[in-house]
């Protein structure tokens, strides 16, 4: 009776771990947020010290695993190789009790790490068509050897853990396929637009920044950065002629450049974003408005003007004068400055062009120089990563400069002011 009952309540703890796991991986649409989450409830529910979840990797059928528990680094090795390799390819649940006394264990990785395996638990996971997707690898149980309730355990776990798993890889598939949908869009525009071309690369650049420094959460990043990305998408339905013309366009030739803001408008709205990316095109099409009002295509004011919107008009802006052409140098770094200021209140919202001075110089030099980072020394990054586009100005304008300044400003303009071909 009481040994009844003592396995009614052992029966009921592992239901009501189970439960927990599932409603703690449900929630997880990122890989490796969810791997990381599936190896602590494994260690946590078998009382074993480390565990690790390896991947099959189809394309070179090679196990991997992003995050191990003390290891930062990926691993990959041969699906066939190791106990995990074992497991991956026999299908084979291997407990061992002790695994120096096992031809199968490989005791190196212990000698490179200096971690002392005692006893081993492995176990193949499977999706619903039964193929194997992956390896659970955990290591020493505290009080002991795994047990054969462990095993269990870990085979209903697996069960959980192999249809989250899934889930996150398509998730993960469907993110990288539109990412590359819209990277292939930008790059189809810097390749017809070749005179500007980069130009949206390192808009996006700026807007990120920005978007850190304003600590913007992840998913107002990603928004900003696809409509970065994309604003001069509308550019494609400007005709050559007025788009390319070297010189001073007429006012009826201006307005054919401006229709472009509208165009990334029309363009986008025929993407299907998904709900949280629904204000791209909006974004997108908000550059050129001013917080005046005296912008376009809308002539929106202040608060009808997106963030995203003003922050890519600061951007768009500060990159249009600091851009080399085939016939002109950069402007003055001073001088971008001094008309980013003078336009600060009418053209762009005051508290994106002070955050826009607080970019770190080195991020500054690398998207200002986007194309030509190999020429970028590191010992220089390092100098310039402790100063900001703020205090390069008050540097540049002092009379009396001290050692250290003359060093920051030497560096700096050294790449500011170089000269290459484009
Ligand atoms: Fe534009």
């Amino acid at each position: 009776m009481q040994d009844d009952f003592k396995k009614l309540r052992a029966e009921n703890a592992r239901l009501h771990s189970l439960l927990k796991i599932t409603q703690s991986l449900a929630s997880v649409l990122d890989l490796e947020t969810l791997l990381s989450r599936i190896m602590d409830e494994v260690c946590l529910n078998l009382k074993a010290d480390r565990c690790t979840v390896f991947l099959l990797d189809t394309d070179t059928n090679e196990l991997w695993s992003k995050v191990a528990k003390g290891v930062k680094k990926e691993i990959r090795f041969p699906a066939d190789k190791g106990i995990a390799g074992h497991t991956a390819t026999t299908r084979e649940v291997l407990n061992i009790p002790d695994a120096y006394a096992d031809p199968r264990f490989n005791p190196e990785i212990d000698k490179k790490t200096g971690y002392k395996t005692k006893n081993i638990l492995t176990m193949p996971m499977h999706n619903n068509l039964n193929e194997v997707i992956g390896v659970f690898q955990v290591l020493n149980r505290i009080d002991g050897p795994f047990t054969k309730q462990d095993e269990e355990l870990l085979q209903a776990i697996s069960y959980i853990a192999a249809s989250a798993v899934e889930n996150a890889q398509l998730y993960d598939e469907v993110n990288k396929s539109f990412i590359s949908f819209i990277e292939t869009l930008s790059t189809t525009l810097d390749a017809r637009d070749y005179i500007t071309s980069g130009h949206s690369r390192r808009v996006t650049l700026y807007a990120v920044e920005i978007s850190h420094l304003m600590r913007l959460s992840k998913a107002e990043v990603d928004i900003i950065r696809y409509a970065s990305l994309l604003h001069d998408i509308g550019k494609i339905g400007i005709p050559e002629i007025v788009l390319f013309k070297n010189k001073q366009l007429t006012e009826e030739e201006y307005e054919i450049i401006k229709r472009h803001a509208n165009l990334s408008k029309s363009i986008l709205s025929k993407i299907h974003f998904q709900k949280h990316l629904r204000e791209i095109p909006m974004i997108a099409s908000t550059h050129h408005e001013k917080i005046d009002g005296s912008g376009y295509p809308l002539g929106l004011k202040g608060s009808q003007i997106p963030l995203g919107g003003k922050i890519l008009a600061v951007c768009d802006v500060f990159d249009a004068l600091t851009s080399r052409r085939q016939y002109r140098d950069r402007m003055e770094i001073e001088k971008v400055v001094e008309l980013l200021e003078n336009e600060t209140g009418s053209s762009f919202e005051p508290f994106i062009v002070y955050q826009f001075k607080n970019i770190p110089l080195n991020i500054l030099i690398q998207i200002l120089e986007f194309g030509h980072n190999d020429d970028l020394d590191t010992n220089d990054l390092k100098i310039l990563k402790d100063y900001t586009l703020k205090d390069i100005i008050q540097v540049r304008k002092k009379n009396q400069k001290t050692e250290k300044e003359i060093e920051l400003e030497r560096i700096f303009m050294r790449y500011y002011s170089r000269k290459y071909r484009i």
